[in-house]
């Protein structure tokens, strides 16, 4: 809902927005809710940048606003360099019944390998 800016993003701030946010794991940054229906997929495929070693927290929130209840979520990221490390762990907290896989980190990933990747899930 509130899109984050420069400043918002710099994690050598403790206090800045992003390390204020992500140092309270159940703090939930509101998102714009929109009339999904995700009744009509099976699987979705989840992206986000890698904040310290795991998803925003933004992401939980987007997984609470709806029922994904026996679907497939496939994650992508991009990072610094850092891995999913406990992505997966911290997610499915959020979506207990769905059935969440690593996926991929897309780190200057080419359209092709991207294409290729998504093709074989
Ligand atoms: C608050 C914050 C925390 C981050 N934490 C990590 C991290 O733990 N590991 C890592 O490899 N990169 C980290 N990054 C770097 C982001 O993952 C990286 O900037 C992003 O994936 C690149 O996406 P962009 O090219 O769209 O900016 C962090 C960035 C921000 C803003």
């Amino acid at each position: 809902k509130v899109p984050y800016t420069k400043l918002d993003l710099d994690w050598m701030n403790k206090k800045s927005r992003s390390s204020v946010e992500m140092s309270d794991k159940k703090y939930r940054p509101a998102i714009m809710k929109k009339e999904m229906d995700m009744s009509s997929y099976d699987e979705i495929l989840l992206g986000f940048p890698i904040w310290w070693y795991v998803a925003p927290t933004i992401i939980n929130t987007f997984l609470e606003a709806y029922d994904f209840s026996g679907k497939k979520i496939v994650l992508f990221a991009t990072s610094g360099g850092s891995g999913f490390g406990n992505t997966v762990k911290e997610l499915q907290s959020s979506a207990p019944d769905a059935v969440i896989t690593e996926g991929r980190l897309l780190n200057c990933g080419t359209k092709q390998e991207i294409s290729e990747w998504v093709n074989s899930l």
